[in-house]
């Protein structure tokens, strides 16, 4: 295996000027992605995710109220300084990303199909006809239905479904190094979907692509990623390859995610768990660990000092203070006890 990873992400973070001050959305996430990785980003609406793979790319730069530090090293270059023409050259091309709202990344003026040739013009020296042909060929495996009448619709003429699907379709036609995917499969049926991140695995398998995939959805995670980070309020609180997150889950906020998975198989009346509490606001985040606010374990350690991310396995790491005893004979028959009630100092 090539050990030199295709992406290296330190200690990065990102800063967003708001009307309620200096806020810090991204809060020190530090990762790597190796070639032919599917890894998956999990954890609740307003963690970070998308402002995270947002500051991948410096995609906030237009805001001009975001600060970042860190590094993000893609292939020996450092995006995060990187002059803006050369990391031009890299997005949508090296490296793509698929956005949450598809709204916000097809251009009005032109056609489906002139947006998608014209990535395949300049990434792969293609003639406007090999792309044309091309276009019609991904549009039709993304499972757009007539595909060379689709190709020259504009983007209004589409339904979110199929903005959504055009999108995927530009963003895999230039067959990129890696794939930044946040939530690419929200405004989907389920068949769609399943096309979609078959296509998606499909790519990984063939090309070697790498994926970031970010998502609500569990369920996905452990069907397609390799290892998976579960993040809280900007940063991450436990990694680990997917079996190992979903067999031995460490964290309290990992344990409350999956147990909130839908079971299939349930009665129509079983109750769905849900976490305990809200977010926090990120001008008001908790002076500890960031999730003692919600924490059922949580003490005056967990309130007053921050824990590290400790390594427990290969590949398996986790940020919380109690991890061990919480996961111990004793501490799963306490089960949690009540809100703030279960001292482990
Ligand atoms: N442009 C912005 N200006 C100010 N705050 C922002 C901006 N974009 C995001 N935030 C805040 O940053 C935090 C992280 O938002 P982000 O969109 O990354 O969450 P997310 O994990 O992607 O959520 P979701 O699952 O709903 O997509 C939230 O508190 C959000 O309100
Ligand atoms: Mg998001």
């Amino acid at each position: 295996m090539n050990d030199k990873p295709l992406l290296e992400v330190k200690n990065l973070k990102t800063h967003l000027h708001t009307e309620r001050g200096r806020v810090t959305a991204v809060n020190g996430v530090s990762f790597t992605v190796s070639k032919g990785e599917i890894i998956g980003i999990v954890g609740e609406s307003g963690c970070g995710k998308s402002v995270m793979s947002q500051s991948i790319l410096r995609l906030l730069d237009h805001t001009d109220s975001v600060e970042y530090e860190g590094n993000v090293v893609f292939e020996n270059q450092d995006l995060l300084s990187l002059p803006l023409s050369k990391l031009r050259a890299i997005r949508g091309d090296e490296i793509s990303i698929i956005f949450q709202d598809p709204s916000t990344s097809l251009n009005p003026v032109y056609s489906i199909g002139n947006q998608i040739e014209e990535v395949l013009r300049l990434h792969q020296k293609m003639s406007k006809k090999e792309a044309h042909k091309k276009a019609i060929e991904i549009l039709g495996l993304i499972g757009i239905p007539s595909p060379e009448i689709r190709v020259n619709e504009y983007p209004h003429q589409l339904s979110g479904g199929m903005q959504q699907r055009a999108m995927i379709a530009m963003a895999l036609s230039c067959e990129p190094k890696l794939l930044i995917a946040d939530e690419p499969t929200t405004a989907l049926d389920v068949t769609i979907q399943a096309q979609i991140l078959e296509l998606i695995v499909e790519l990984n398998r063939i090309l070697g692509m790498s994926v970031l995939f970010i998502t609500h959805d569990l369920g996905v995670v452990s069907e397609i990623c390799t290892s998976v980070k579960v993040m809280y309020l900007g940063q991450f609180v436990e990694e680990a390859t997917t079996d190992r997150l979903f067999e031995t889950p460490l964290h309290p906020y990992t344990q409350g995610l999956i147990k909130s998975i839908p079971k299939l198989e349930g009665s129509r009346h079983d109750k769905l768990h849900v976490i305990d509490g809200m977010v926090p606001s990120l001008s008001d985040i908790p002076q500890g660990c960031s999730f003692s606010t919600r924490c059922p374990f949580a003490d005056e350690l967990c309130f007053n000092k921050e824990p590290l991310m400790e390594t427990v396995h290969a590949g398996h790491s986790v940020k919380c203070w109690h991890y061990a005893k919480i996961n111990s004979s004793e501490g799963r028959a306490k089960g949690g006890g009540s809100k703030n009630g279960t001292s482990y100092s």
